[in-house]
């Protein structure tokens, strides 16, 4: 069973594809995480993000693996642990960046197929073309959303429990930059995928949202039976 999350930063997508892979007995991947790891071989490396056939050609040549389980995923860059690094708004926004480039998402959607298919019981994948491009045949797909300013007050308490300082607004700020070249990108940008679940966050709990996001897995499960 392959089950498709996507939606904009801050809408609880990584929270509730871990709470579904853990439920479900899934593999879980973030493949935002990817676009992470690869925003950071591009930083390490030192090239310019307009340099796009230096970007495409340090991310293809980087080994970018996702490995543990959904309680506890670590990101690999050839070999070495880079899953707290990856967290850095700078990183995010590099990440953002470098998805604009068609090689490398390319690269990165080939690499989610073999993970996906190989997953034996199914897979939980989310991010932002997963039920668009990736698998648009998903057996169940999800958009979450929620308004801007409870997705940033979510990224805001987060990383304040890290231990960080940006303010309320920096954040709101970050969110909206990175949206609006999300959803504005020429190749595969955020949308609603055909045929998705779509679910506004901004007013309800976590466990609410789960809750839902089941009850449609077992109603497209059963219908499927
Ligand atoms: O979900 P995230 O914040 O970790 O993602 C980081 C960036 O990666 C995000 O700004 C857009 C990009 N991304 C993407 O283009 N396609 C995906 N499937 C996942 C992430």
């Amino acid at each position: 069973m392959i089950i498709a999350i996507d939606g904009p930063s801050g809408a609880g997508k990584s929270t509730l594809g871990k709470m579904l892979a853990r439920e479900l007995d899934l593999l879980y991947l973030d493949t935002g995480a990817m676009y992470r790891a690869g925003a950071l071989a591009v930083l390490r490396a030192g090239i310019s993000f307009e340099d796009e056939t230096g970007v495409a050609e340090a991310i293809t040549a980087a080994s970018i693996h996702l490995t543990g389980n959904s309680e506890n995923l670590t990101v690999l860059l050839d070999g070495e642990d880079i899953t707290a690094e990856i967290r850095t708004l700078e990183v995010a926004q590099a990440a953002s960046r470098v998805s604009t480039n068609s090689a490398v998402r390319r690269r990165m959607v080939e690499l989610q197929r073999e993970m996906g298919e190989r997953a034996e019981r199914g897979c939980v994948l989310e991010g932002r073309d997963i039920g668009s491009v990736v698998f648009p045949n998903a057996d169940v797909k999800f958009f979450l959303t929620a308004e801007p300013a409870a997705r940033a007050r979510r990224r805001f308490e987060e990383d304040k429990g890290k231990g960080r300082t940006s303010t309320f607004e920096q954040t709101l700020a970050e969110i909206n930059e990175r949206d609006e070249r999300d959803v504005s990108r020429d190749d595969s940008p955020l949308q609603i995928p055909e045929g998705s679940e779509v679910i506004d966050t901004s007013e309800l709990d976590l466990d609410e949202v789960f809750e839902q996001m089941l009850a449609v897995i077992r109603e497209r499960k059963s219908a499927a039976a």
